[in-house]
């Protein structure tokens, strides 16, 4: 018999860690593959190809495709409809059904490392890992800020937070808007790509003037220690990098495909061992 076949769809993701994780934690009983999709037609030949292909039990989609990919499979369920992206994709009965895993990525490790809410929290970027954060919070965040490089992708995801029941206030990603609103915030949340070893989303003199006991999670991975986690751990706060993100998604993923539960933690030593071999190499 063929083993179970899988894939990621995304542009631009020779970086991924997606096969690595799933083919460890499946004990290579699966058959991972990536398609470096150029534009939509190519994601939807390959979401075609899995239909038709009785080994194919699903796929990840990753970006620019999470909302567009809607538009190609059958049906979407849970939180997927309420946020307006796919990340996961199962075959049931022949069909191709979507969810969202990545809020759950959100909300996973922050309430593993000890949150439990806040009156007022920031999140950098509004793209789509913006939205699924916006999303995970929305019961537990009285107000929340967002940042865009623009500030107009910032204005439409605060009108979708004010949606979901929050109070929220958009703002470009300023020095000065964030030099008012740090002092402010319990939880800061990066989820842009304006972060690195080197690079870091706020001025790293900010990084002091969050309150004490604030939280501070960068969904970059690529180091999992970036300079924004860096400097916040310096000073005491607590930190959650994005290979929980990462982890925390991957593990609800296998829930869905497999019925199988495997911890998060576990499958974050997985992501941490395959960084570690895509450096040396
Ligand atoms: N750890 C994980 O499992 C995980 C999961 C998903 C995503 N991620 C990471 O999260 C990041 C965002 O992903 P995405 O899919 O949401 O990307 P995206 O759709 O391309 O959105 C990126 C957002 O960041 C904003 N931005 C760019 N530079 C900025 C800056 N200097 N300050 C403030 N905002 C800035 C953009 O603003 P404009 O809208 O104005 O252009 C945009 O809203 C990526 O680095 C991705 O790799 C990690």
């Amino acid at each position: 018999m063929r083993r179970a076949r899988l894939f990621i769809i995304g542009r631009d993701i020779g970086y991924t860690l997606s096969p690595a994780i799933y083919t460890k934690a499946l004990n290579s009983s699966i058959d991972y593959g990536v398609v470096d999709a150029g534009d939509i037609e190519e994601a939807a030949a390959a979401v075609e190809d899995c239909r038709e292909d009785p080994a194919c039990i699903g796929f990840n989609v990753t970006k620019p495709y999470k909302v567009a990919i809607i538009d190609y499979i059958d049906g979407v369920e849970g939180e997927a409809e309420e946020i307006g992206a796919v990340n996961t994709v199962a075959k049931r009965r022949g069909r191709l059904i979507g969810y969202n895993t990545d809020w759950y990525g959100v909300i996973g490790p922050l309430r593993l490392h000890g949150y439990r809410g806040v009156d007022e929290a920031l999140i950098i970027g509004a793209g789509g890992a913006a939205r699924a954060a916006v999303y995970a919070l929305k019961d537990t965040v009285g107000r929340v800020y967002i940042t865009s490089r623009t500030g107009t992708s910032a204005v439409r995801l605060a009108a979708y937070a004010e949606k979901l029941g929050m109070e929220a206030v958009a703002g470009r990603a300023r020095p000065e808007f964030y030099e008012v609103i740090v002092p402010r915030v319990g939880l800061l949340i990066n989820a842009s790509p304006a972060s690195g070893s080197r690079a870091c989303p706020i001025p790293v003199r900010l990084i002091k003037r969050l309150p004490s006991g604030a939280i501070v999670m960068d969904m970059v991975y690529t180091p999992p220690k970036t300079r924004l986690l860096m400097e916040a751990e310096r000073l005491g706060y607590t930190v959650v990098d994005g290979l929980w993100m990462l982890a925390y998604q991957a593990s609800r993923n296998i829930e869905i495909w497999f019925g199988l539960a495997i911890p998060p933690e576990r499958l974050r030593s997985y992501a941490l061992n395959a960084l570690g071999e895509a450096e040396k190499s």
